[in-house]
C-alpha cells in the first residue's frame, strides 16, 4: 500500500514551521526501496541511491539504514556520503568531466569509481595500475529519458566514453595494466520502457568480453515514476526478469557471475517528498486568475526547467469548487508552476501541496532574488524532523567578504 501523508498533518506542518516548505516521508522511501528489492530478488542485484535527487545528510543516513548503497556525482557528494556513514565498499562515484585530482582523492576514500573519460582513465592507470580496481563509463548510443536535457546516453551525449572508441579504451587498459572491474551506463532519467535497459544490456555483454576481470554491470539510474495518475511508469517488475533471465545467460557466456548495480534517484524519493508554498496573491486577469506563491523557480525549478507536470493540491480548501488558475511563483522572471489547471478555490493565505517533489527538488534551488532557501522536514513514525533551518539573512552575506 502506497503511504501518504494527511492533508491536515501537511497544515500542521506548514503552520510549525513555516513555508515554503519541503516534506519527505521516511517510510515511503523505505516502500520504495522494497519494491526493487522484491522485483530484482531472483538476480544478483545492488542498488546505489543517486544521492544527486537530495542529498539532506538525514536522508543520506536514512538511506543508510535501510540497507540501500550511495551513488554520487561529484567528489563533495562523496564526502556527503562518507559523512553519512556508508563504508567505501558501499560508496560509488559516478563522475563526468571532473579533475584528475578527484578521483585521486575518491581512490584515497577507497569508494568504487567509474570513470568518463579516456585521459583520466589513462592519468589513473598511470598511477594505480592494476593496484586499484576501477570501472569505466561508457556512452551507449542510445537515445532514452525523458526530455533531452536528462538524456544522456545518445550520440550527441557529452556523458561517458563512446563506445565507438572502445579500442583507444583497450589500448589505455593494456598499455597501463588497469584493472577493469565495472563496465558503467546511464542512458538518462524517466524511461518508461523496459527495451531501453535491454538494449543496454546487450551493449554491455558485446564489451564485456575485451575485460575478462568484471565483477559488475552498472545500468544506472532512471527509473520513471508516475506524475499524474495513469502516468506510464517504468516495469520493474518487469525489468526485474528481463534482468534475471539476460544475467543468468550471460553467466554462462562468460564464465562467471557478475553483479548488476542500479543508481535509482528519482524512484527511492520522488514521490516521498511534497512541496509547500503559500498563496500571497490573487490576481483576476482577462486571461487568467493568477495564484502568486510565496515561492518561484528559485526553489522547485522542475516545472520551468523541463516543462515538468507536477499535481498541485490546494490543501486549505480541498472541497472548494473547481477553478481554473496559473499557478506562479514571486519571482522577476516568469516562474509558472502550472498552466489553466483545474483546483479547488484558492484563497490568500491557502496552502498549496506539490507532490512528486523530493527528487531535484531542494537540491536544485538557489538563493535567486535573494530569497532564502526553503525549510526541509522529515517525517518518520509520524514524528517530524526539521533537517534544515530556513535561511536567515546571514546566510546571504556568509560568504561575501567586506
Ligand atoms: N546515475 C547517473 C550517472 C545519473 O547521472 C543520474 C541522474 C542517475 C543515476 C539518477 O537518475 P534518476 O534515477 O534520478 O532518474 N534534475 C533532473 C534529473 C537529472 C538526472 C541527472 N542524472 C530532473 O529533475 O528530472
Amino acid at each position: 500500500m502506497s503511504q501518504q501523508l494527511s492533508n491536515s498533518f501537511l497544515i500542521e506542518l506548514a503552520n510549525e514551521f513555516g513555508t515554503p516548505l519541503y516534506v519527505y516521508h521516511a517510510e515511503k522511501i523505505k516502500e520504495q526501496y522494497q519494491k526493487l528489492l522484491t522485483a530484482f530478488a531472483g538476480s544478483n542485484t545492488r542498488f546505489f541511491y543517486a544521492c544527486k535527487a537530495l542529498t539532506n545528510i538525514n536522508v543520506l543516513k536514512y538511506i543508510k539504514e535501510i540497507g540501500c548503497n550511495i551513488d554520487c556525482s561529484s567528489i563533495n557528494e562523496v564526502k556527503l556520503a562518507v559523512h553519512a556513514g556508508f563504508a567505501p565498499e558501499n560508496i560509488l562515484y559516478t563522475s563526468n568531466n571532473i579533475a584528475f585530482s578527484e578521483i585521486e582523492t575518491a581512490q584515497q576514500l577507497g569508494v568504487n569509481i567509474n570513470i568518463d573519460s579516456i585521459s583520466n582513465l589513462r592519468k589513473f592507470g598511470q598511477k594505480f595500475g592494476h593496484t586499484y580496481p576501477v570501472g569505466i563509463r561508457l556512452r551507449p548510443n542510445i537515445m532514452a529519458g525523458g526530455n533531452l536535457k536528462i538524456s544522456t546516453g545518445h550520440q550527441d551525449s557529452k556523458f561517458g566514453i563512446p563506445l565507438e572508441q572502445i579500442d583507444k579504451v583497450l589500448e589505455v587498459v593494456k598499455e597501463t595494466n588497469l584493472r577493469i572491474t565495472d563496465l558503467h551506463i546511464h542512458t538518462g532519467s524517466e524511461i518508461k520502457d523496459v527495451e531501453v535497459f535491454a538494449k543496454g544490456i546487450e551493449v554491455l555483454f558485446e564489451v564485456a568480453k575485451h575485460f575478462p576481470e568484471l565483477e559488475v554491470i552498472d545500468l544506472g539510474g532512471g527509473f520513471k515514476v508516475a506524475y499524474k495518475p495513469n502516468d506510464e511508469v517504468t516495469d520493474i517488475d518487469k525489468l526485474g526478469r528481463k534482468v534475471k533471465e539476460e544475467f543468468d545467460l550471460f553467466e554462462k557466456q562468460y564464465g562467471r557471475r557478475v553483479e548488476v548495480w542500479f543508481e535509482p534517484g528519482k524512484f527511492l524519493v520522488s514521490e516521498a517528498g511534497c512541496f509547500i508554498t503559500k498563496v500571497n496573491v490573487l490576481k483576476e486577469t482577462a486571461n487568467t486568475v493568477f495564484a502568486g506563491t510565496d515561492s518561484g523557480l528559485n526553489h522547485f525549478i522542475r516545472p520551468m526547467f523541463y516543462g515538468a507536470y507536477h499535481i498541485i493540491e490546494n490543501i486549505s480548501n480541498p472541497n472548494g469548487a473547481k477553478r481554473n488558475y496559473n499557478v506562479v511563483g514571486n519571482i522577476c522572471e516568469t516562474d509558472t508552476f502550472a498552466e489553466n489547471r483545474s483546483l479547488n478555490e484558492i484563497r490568500e493565505d491557502d496552502l498549496l501541496v506539490f507532490q512528486n517533489a523530493g527528487a531535484y527538488g531542494f537540491e536544485m534551488s538557489s538563493n535567486y532574488n535573494s530569497r532564502f532557501k526553503p525549510a526541509e522536514v522529515l517525517v518518520r513514525d509520524g514524528k517530524a524532523q526539521l533537517i534544515r533551518k530556513r535561511d536567515v539573512f546571514e546566510d546571504l552575506l556568509k560568504n561575501q567578504t567586506f
